[in-house]
């Protein structure tokens, strides 16, 4: 385990807000008392529990047995038969949902389109037949590098559909991230676009996907769909239109019943060593969690229309855009574009003008939202909203009370949720109606989920001392390896605490029992909610030509929660200046994605190193965020690199 067993925790917040009696009262969870005999329940017997809920679903041959640990390996549902697409779409097809909108779509430059359960059915069943024609088998990997369009749902539906699984490569990505991300998933079909829309500029989609693909010898053909109507290279043989395969096909393409250990779908994630790492989620226990929490902690009901800002890119677009939000028969709000075009209102604008009663977004958007001012959301109609909701890193409280104040009204309920890309689906969280809340925690774990905060040698920590956050047992959504590397998966988070899920965050809990996360304990930053690797950025620096050696930090920015800063050596021969600086930015951008990009370079003729030759990036955090350094610093080989680094800043 990295670091130190003295993480601090020095937030201080008193302020409780109970749950509004009216929302209580019309709340799928009630009381705090309700939660509680939910817990419970789910403690005495975690099996019986999740079992109940996945019986509200549709299965075509019932699972025979609930659990199956053999650790760290989890079957959930074990015998079982089903399909998420068919419980998103097929099953409210059968009901008075068939003609609800299921997804209204808000494109960037302000077109909109509404498709109904039937009509999701339809679209979904026929680009299940075009992936079936271009030769996708139940099992192929299907890889998926697109705008926040309609299609981009439709695809992975389809994907679902069939039992093709899906690899999401966020479109902020470099077509290099992308040929190694679909190299390693040996993806048969890529999904693009020609271009998307991002901040009233054109994003070269199919340009990336040209450049990657040359790359990458499994990949057969390339569907692009006509979104910008840019010049576009088609190569014959291997890319064709959406639009003309799709008029082609029959809207007809029955649900594949799948075993509920079928993989739905896999998502890179960074870690900290090396390469991405291919999360694997199969498709029963994250179809079930995603469900159950969607409507426990959205409390959707079926009048209610639901906005998540996430991209389908990163999880929680998949799990609460997609998969959870509609198999519960929900209305979908998808926006394609950024928040502040054409300018800092159009968020808001989308919520009058669509009449949302749930907005889910993130901490890093809201520090922008009060950094654009007041007079945005004031302009709009908020009078739909009953309840909002925010996850991706630590909310400060003020952050919190601003949107309380700005946009709930003092009257919306505000759910921060933790969990990551590992877990599935969100796993600490208030229920609106059942929860009183502290600006900055999280509050409880679901029910069933055995969670705890640990030291090093894995012993209980006391209330409100920092520590590890663990999980014990297994819970339905948890990832089930890493893409053909089971013992990484083994490595990287059931190997720090003897038969315990290690999460990499740190927390404490409260006297109230309430867990407040402080966020990532070893070396990933994340930046405006996209959390990297800061391997992975280092990778990229050294493979520029002038570098020896690059250390890259997080430090604290108020919008985008951490920036990167790089700690750079250059070989010999090569003098450092703003020019090469901001060539290693845009170099950076390139390898991996401009989001990437550090916030300043810093050279330096060496990097503070461990006697071991470990970099020492707790000192250069302090360093980049302007810190007297206070850490142990007797393994520190050469105190005067120290030294150095912070004359330089002066
Ligand atoms: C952080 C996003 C505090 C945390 C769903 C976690 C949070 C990482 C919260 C996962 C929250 C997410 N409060 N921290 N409500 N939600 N995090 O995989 O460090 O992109 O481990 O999944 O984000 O990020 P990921």
């Amino acid at each position: 385990m990295s670091s130190s067993d003295q993480i601090q925790s020095v937030l201080k917040e008193d302020r409780v807000f109970a749950p509004n009696p009216d929302f209580a009262a019309k709340a799928h969870v009630k009381s705090a008392a309700e939660r509680e005999a939910m817990t419970k329940a789910a403690a005495e017997d975690p099996e019986k529990f999740w079992a109940e809920i996945a019986g509200e679903l549709h299965w075509f041959e019932p699972w025979k047995k609930v659990l199956n640990w053999k650790a760290p390996f989890a079957e959930w549902f074990v015998g079982g038969k089903t399909n998420i697409a068919y419980n998103c779409i097929d099953r409210h097809c059968e009901t008075s949902r068939r003609n609800k909108a299921a997804i209204i779509w808000e494109g960037e430059p302000g077109d909109s389109r509404v498709l109904t359960f039937a009509d999701l059915q339809r679209e979904v069943s026929r680009f299940s037949n075009v992936l079936k024609a271009l030769g996708v088998e139940k099992g192929d990997r299907v890889g998926v590098y697109m705008p926040m369009i309609p299609e981009l749902a439709i695809t992975i539906l389809a994907c679902a559909r069939i039992g093709a699984t899906h690899s999401v490569v966020f479109g902020g990505f470099s077509s290099d991230a992308l040929r190694d991300r679909m190299n390693d998933a040996e993806a048969k079909v890529v999904v693009t676009a020609d271009g998307g829309y991002r901040r009233g500029g054109v994003v070269d989609l199919k340009v990336n996907v040209d450049t990657a693909v040359d790359e990458c010898p499994t990949v057969k053909s390339v569907v692009v769909v006509q979104r910008t109507g840019q010049d576009v290279t088609m190569k014959a043989g291997r890319d064709v239109w959406w639009h003309e395969k799709m008029a082609e096909a029959s809207d007809v393409c029955p649900a594949e019943p799948l075993d509920a250990e079928h993989p739905l779908f896999i998502l890179y994630t960074s870690g900290t060593t090396g390469k991405p790492k291919g999360v694997v989620h199969t498709t029963g226990g994250y179809m079930v969690h995603t469900y159950a929490t969607s409507r426990w902690v959205f409390d959707l009901k079926d009048e209610d229309t639901y906005f998540c800002t996430a991209d389908i890119g990163w999880v929680t677009g998949h799990s609460y855009l997609v998969y959870g939000i509609l198999a519960n028969g929900a209305t979908s709000v998808m926006y394609e574009g950024a928040p502040n075009y054409p300018k800092p209102d159009r968020l808001w604008q989308i919520i009058d003008k669509y009449g949302v009663s749930i907005f889910y977004t993130a901490p890093t958007a809201i520090r922008s939202f009060v950094k654009w001012g007041n007079e945005w959301p004031r302009k709009y109609r908020f009078d739909r909203l009953r309840l909002l909701g925010t996850v991706g890193e630590p909310i400060n409280p003020e952050a919190w009370i601003w949107y309380n104040r700005e946009i709930g009204h003092e009257r919306c309920p505000i759910v921060d949720t933790w969990w990551q890309t590992e877990t599935g689906g969100i796993l600490v969280t208030p229920f609106p109606g059942a929860t009183p809340t502290k600006p900055g925690s999280a509050t409880l774990p679901i029910p069933g989920l055995d969670m705890e905060v640990v030291d090093k040698n894995g012993v209980k920590v006391g209330a409100n001392k920092g520590g590890f956050l663990i999980i014990r047992k297994p819970w339905p959504g948890m990832m089930r390896t890493i893409y053909k590397d089971p013992e990484r998966f083994k490595e990287q988070y059931w190997s720090q605490v003897e038969g315990a899920y290690f999460t990499g965050d740190g927390a404490r809990q409260d006297e109230d029992g309430y867990f407040w996360i402080m966020g990532r304990i070893d070396d990933v930053v994340n930046v405006s909610g996209h959390r990297l690797g800061t391997m992975e950025v280092e990778s990229a620096l050294v493979s520029h030509n002038t570098v020896a050696e690059a250390a890259v930090v997080g430090r604290p920015d108020e919008i985008t929660g951490q920036a990167i800063e790089a700690f750079v050596s250059l070989e010999s021969g090569n003098n450092p200046s703003d020019e090469l600086a901001e060539e290693l930015r845009q170099h950076v951008g390139k390898e991996i994605g401009s989001f990437a990009k550090p916030a300043k370079i810093r050279f330096a003729d060496a990097l503070p190193k461990t006697r071991s030759g470990k970099i020492m990036r707790r000192l250069l955090r302090d360093i980049a965020s302007g810190s007297e350094t206070v850490g142990d610093t007797t393994t520190l080989e050469d105190l005067s690199v120290l030294a150095a680094l912070r004359d330089d800043d002066e």
